[in-house]
């Protein structure tokens, strides 16, 4: 599956609006882990790094914010601003979080638990790794 917006079911109240999502109706992943990023100061960047194996799925729960993912070779941004769609990201795709607005509230839920052998951090061993050389 590719990287995509995947919009979650929204529950409209007058009481106030409520969404969800469940594996494997809405995710093609059972979770292991969930983490959020929060207090971002202004103008900085999250992320930027691939992972080997895990999968993930982003939502900005409050605010925005703009994910770039990179194939080794091309580069793509979605922008999330609603609580109610996040962005599927694949194994093997760079990836960096930035333009945070002020009080934004990412949450991401995986399907691996923590393992830092699971990251790459360096833009040109993904690129190997991808068998895409400039
Ligand atoms: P990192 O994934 O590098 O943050 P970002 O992708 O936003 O730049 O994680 C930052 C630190 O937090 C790093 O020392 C590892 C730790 N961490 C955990 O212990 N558990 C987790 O689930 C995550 C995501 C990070």
């Amino acid at each position: 599956m590719k990287p995509q917006i995947i919009k979650l079911p929204k529950i409209v109240d007058p009481r106030g609006n409520l969404s969800f999502f469940e594996s494997p109706r809405q995710l093609p992943f059972e979770i292991a882990r969930t983490y959020w990023i929060y207090d971002v100061p202004g103008g900085e960047t999250r992320g930027s790094h691939a992972f080997r194996e895990q999968q993930e799925f982003i939502v900005a729960l409050s605010g925005s914010f703009d994910v770039i993912l990179n194939d080794g070779e091309t580069e793509e941004k979605f922008s999330l601003n609603r609580s109610y769609y996040g962005l599927y990201v694949p194994k093997m795709y760079w990836r960096r979080l930035e333009n945070f607005s002020t009080n934004s509230l990412a949450l991401i839920v995986s399907d691996k638990r923590f393992d830092t052998n699971d990251y790459i951090r360096n833009f040109e061993e993904f690129k190997k790794l991808k068998n895409v050389f400039s």
